[in-house]
């Protein structure tokens, strides 16, 4: 696997639909809005690369990006 991914919540769409934490609890905190914020700085684990893009196409407010470095 080439590159790493790391995500981030734009906290201007994010309107805490939460389906993010559901589908990829290891990537995602919920603060107390219910809005999600990437977990620690946004890397993704190995292994949890599927999960991110799982999450990303699942978000209604196209709030989460997926970003190869
Ligand atoms: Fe927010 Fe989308 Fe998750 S609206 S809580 S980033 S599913």
């Amino acid at each position: 696997m080439s590159g790493k991914l790391k995500i981030h919540v734009d906290q201007g769409k994010c309107q805490g639909h939460a389906r993010c934490k559901a589908l990829a609890p290891e990537l995602f905190d919920l603060d107390e809005y219910g809005n999600a914020h990437e977990h620690g700085d946004g890397q993704v684990p190995e292994g949890l690369e599927d999960k991110a893009y799982l999450a990303q196409t699942n978000c209604p407010e196209f709030a989460i990006e997926v970003i190869e470095e």
